[in-house]
């Protein structure tokens, strides 16, 4: 192999180090908003009487802050390191990619003003207005331009693997976006869908549902696919499986949007197929997980002693937990008990805090001291710390909603001999009460981990200094 000219090149770590950064101050931010709605569900008076603070509005500020604040901060960033290392070669257009960091954050305060004061398209995972929706087009735009640019002028002839699911997360978003937010100004800061009725309804969910299969997946199994192998040492347990993984995933998760609409104005066939393949999106979401799992093969011992990568490996148990339960609530008769009920949401948070979460704080812990030349984080045992507090926050959450969940679908559909209901609406709301409470202590725990990891990368920020490390002189696979 010979030496190139890009000897002296560094990679471009600024914009990787900014995202991180607000990643952690985002996932505060937003796992505290979720505390709030959480201690509103059980205490109302939290709401005291000001608009700005009720549940209607912080709801759409939690989901955005901790999707698209928190996990966008995430993906952004690690996307940005990998691909410029898997590719050896340095960011393509860095203005551009300075653009990402500062328009995603101009984003994210307007989502912050204007979700509060109100203004909502009222389409749960698009409720920004369509000035907003323009600003993360340019975004997404860029975004797409710098991250295909580095993969185009790579320095080696493969596309290391993680690359094609940050690929395919940044394509599908930028599909999503601009068909689900087509709408007509009518005013600032106010428009209608183009769409109208089962349509509208249609392409909504089969954008919520893409959303969770290309947000708040196949971007993050990029991380998966990039950080286990390193943090662990070992190469992909099966390069194959990766592949069929990859194809199999992103043909699956783009037809199952209608499980979402069970029971609906949907034609009843169009549900049928969103079941159907919900139920084969099964096979590809464990493929995915086994083969990043038995990565470890040869190495369990690690998990013993390594923080960074006991968070790795159990996102992936959550992942597989909420991908075999997801499949199941999309069948029908399932989803008739599982529907408008706590359950739900204790599925959501499976994946959210235990997948998306982990992998993400994971993956995080291994970027951070890398990029302020450090050997590790400041307190390893406060990565301990976080793990414990995560885990244990994340297992009283989902417990108490599947309980909750079970326990409301029953009552409501609990009818008398005589035919009429066995329990009114409220006596289910009284019964939830306790659930409520322990999801509170489960998300106070959550927080409480994420905060420590707060102050863990600031210490790590402040004891270092800022590094980009050098392009690798010699082309070899990294
Ligand atoms: C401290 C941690 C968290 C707490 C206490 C929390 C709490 C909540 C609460 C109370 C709701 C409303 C549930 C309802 O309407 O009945 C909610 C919704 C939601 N949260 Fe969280 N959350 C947390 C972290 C996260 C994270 C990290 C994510 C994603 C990465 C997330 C994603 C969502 C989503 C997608 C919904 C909407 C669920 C649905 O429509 O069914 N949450 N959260
Ligand atoms: C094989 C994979 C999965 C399938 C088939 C699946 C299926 C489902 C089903 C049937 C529902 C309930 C729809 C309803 O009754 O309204 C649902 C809701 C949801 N799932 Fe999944 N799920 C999967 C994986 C995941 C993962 C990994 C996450 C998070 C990272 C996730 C996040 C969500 C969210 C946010 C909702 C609530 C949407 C809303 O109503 O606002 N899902 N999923």
């Amino acid at each position: 192999m010979k030496s190139s000219n890009t000897q002296a090149a560094l990679y471009n770590d600024t914009v990787v180090r900014q995202f991180s950064i607000m990643a952690v101050v985002w996932g505060v931010v937003g796992m505290l908003v979720g505390v709030v709605i959480a201690s509103q569900l059980a205490w109302p008076e939290l709401n005291f009487g000001i608009p700005w603070l009720s549940y209607g509005r912080l709801r759409p500020l939690h989901t955005n802050a901790v999707i698209f604040a928190f996990g966008g901060c995430a993906l952004f960033a690690t996307s940005y390191y990998v691909v410029q290392r898997t590719c050896q070669t340095r960011l393509f257009a860095a203005p551009l990619a300075a653009f990402t960091f500062w328009g995603w954050q101009l984003v994210i305060l307007a989502a912050a003003i204007s979700l509060p004061l109100g203004y909502t398209t009222g389409k749960e995972y698009a409720e920004l207005e369509w000035p907003i929706d323009i600003l993360i087009t340019l975004v997404w735009v860029s975004y797409t331009i710098v991250f295909f640019g580095t993969v185009g002028t790579r320095k080696v002839k493969h596309i290391y693997v993680a690359n094609w699911f940050y690929g395919a997360f940044i394509l599908a978003v930028a599909i999503l976006h601009l068909v689900n937010s087509a709408e007509v100004p009518a005013g600032f800061m106010k428009s209608y869908s183009a769409y109208a009725g089962v349509q509208d309804a249609m392409v909504q969910w089969w954008y919520g549902h893409n959303a969770v299969g290309f947000f708040l997946t196949a971007g993050f199994l990029g991380m998966m696919y990039y950080f286990i192998p390193k943090q662990a040492g070992r190469p992909v347990y099966s390069y194959r499986l990766s592949i069929v993984h990859f194809w199999a995933l992103i043909f699956t998760y783009m037809w199952a949007g209608p499980h979402h609409l069970h029971y609906t104005a949907l034609p009843d066939w169009t549900q049928s197929v969103g079941m159907v393949f919900s139920l084969i999106l099964l096979a590809p979401s464990w493929g995915g997980m086994i083969n990043g799992i038995m990565t470890l093969s040869g190495a369990w011992h690690k998990l013993r002693d390594d923080p960074v990568l006991r968070f790795l490996i159990v996102s992936l148990s959550f992942y597989g937990m909420s991908t075999f339960e997801g499949p199941m609530m999309s069948i029908k008769t399932v989803n008739a008990l599982s529907h408008y009920t706590d359950w739900t949401v204790g599925h959501v948070h499976s994946g959210a805090l235990g997948w998306v979460g982990l992998i993400s704080m994971g993956s995080l812990y291994y970027l951070v001291p890398r990029l302020f030349g450090q050997k590790s984080m400041y307190s390893v045992k406060a990565i301990e710390v976080h793990f414990w507090t995560a885990t244990i926050g994340i297992v009283l959450y989902i417990a108490a909603m599947w309980i909750a969940g079970v326990m409301q679908g029953l009552m409501w559909r609990a009818i008398n001999p005589d035919g009429t209901l066995t329990y009114t609406f409220v006596e289910s709301v009284k019964a939830t009460f306790p659930f409520y409470v322990i999801r509170v202590a489960g998300g106070l725990l959550y927080l409480g981990g994420m905060i420590v990891m707060a102050w863990n990368v600031w210490m790590t920020a402040i004891s270092g200094r800022s590094v980009d490390t050098a392009v690798p002189a010699v082309t070899a696979h990294a």
